[in-house]
């Protein structure tokens, strides 16, 4: 068989086995054969040496014609499989856009916080500033500076955890944040307005009123000529806020080592607008908060001059503000994260 004839063979050898190809692998690895080194063209030129001088131009020529025609027919081959592959993807990814979408669930702050978030709002409008304690306190801070040092009776209101020793213990109330301000005030930059926001400790056993964990929202305003007159507009304004703009507020006597004189806060009830229900258990009122003027001795203690200067605070629980409004009657329903308890409080009504 003469060359031509063997390089029609191949050829045509060739172009069945290529168009019958049917992935890139295949495909690839027909080229590599074919057209390298080893391959059969480059065996049949190799004959060539056998060939009469004269013969040599039109066989190679030839030659050269049949590797151009088989290396066009790999790429439209190549060109087609992967037009294939992609018409056979697009069909499998086909998007139903009619179909209706997957909702998506949007979260909120949580309940206890939507009450602090309240507050925040109300004071900061009125210039307080926010104001972030450590969790874990000094002894020092939580209870001396608040007129409480050891061995006083009233550490007892507070059963507290202590960690590893005797100084460091779980804050039972946010009022070291206050102590922790009061040291570094300086007063000739403006009187001390502030609230601290954050959780507390207390070393109780759960049930549906006590948790071993909840929240506290503190104030303190220190200036020159403060007066009760002062807590009792700013309190006025905490229950309206809270709990409608009908309500009224009443102070009774009560104490607290770190004011004096101390008070206990009343709210008319909300629910029976004091006409006496089973929320203020047929009173008319309900207890929401504890407040006073701050004690001479918590302000001696902070370096502060008690002639000169004086003032109110005021501690109240979001977590009680939460279950009265809300009729929530148990307080460890805020801490189980049940979502289907949670979500009833959306903001967005
Ligand atoms: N820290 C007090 C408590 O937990 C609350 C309070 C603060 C009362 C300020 C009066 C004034 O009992």
């Amino acid at each position: 068989m003469g060359l031509k004839d063997k390089l029609m063979e191949l050829q045509q050898k060739a172009l069945e086995e290529i168009s019958s190809a049917e992935d890139l692998k295949k495909i690839n690895d027909i080229r590599v054969n074919l057209l390298g080194k080893k391959g059969p063209i480059t065996e049949v030129l190799r004959g060539m040496r056998d060939l009469p001088k004269e013969e040599r131009p039109n066989v190679g020529s030839f030659a050269n014609k049949v590797r151009d025609e088989l290396t066009n027919a790999i790429t439209e081959r190549k060109d087609r499989i992967e037009a294939l592959k992609t018409a056979k993807r697009l069909e499998e990814e086909k998007i139903d856009v009619t179909l209706p979408g997957v909702p998506v669930k949007a979260g909120q702050p949580h309940i206890i916080m939507q009450v602090i978030d309240q507050i925040e709002k109300l004071f900061l409008g009125m210039g307080y500033q926010v104001v972030d304690g450590p969790e874990i306190e000094e002894d020092h801070y939580n209870f001396e500076m608040m007129n409480l040092p050891k061995d006083h009776p009233a550490r007892d209101m507070q059963d507290t955890f202590y960690l590893t020793d005797n100084n460091l213990l779980m804050r039972t109330q946010t009022s070291p944040v206050q102590a922790r301000t009061m040291e570094k005030h300086d007063f000739s930059k403006g009187p001390l307005k502030m609230i601290s926001p954050g959780k507390v400790y207390r070393r109780d056993t759960d049930d549906a009123t006590h948790s071993h964990q909840f929240h506290q929202i503190e104030g303190l305003v220190l200036d020159k000529h403060i007066t009760m007159a002062d807590l009792k507009g700013t309190l006025q304004l905490i229950a309206r806020t809270i709990f409608g703009e009908e309500r009224e507020i009443r102070l009774r006597p009560s104490y607290f080592p770190f004011t004096e004189p101390s008070v206990e806060v009343d709210v008319s009830c909300f629910k029976c607008n004091g006409n006496g229900c089973s929320v203020c258990k047929d009173t008319g009122w309900i207890e929401v908060l504890g407040a006073g003027m701050v004690h001479p001795n918590v302000l001696k203690i902070s370096g502060i001059d008690a002639d000169v200067y004086g003032g109110f605070a005021f501690g109240l629980g979001p977590d009680r503000f939460a279950m009265l409004k809300y009729g929530v009657d148990d307080i460890r329903e805020f801490y189980l994260n049940d979502v289907r308890f949670l979500k009833q409080f959306s903001q967005r009504g």
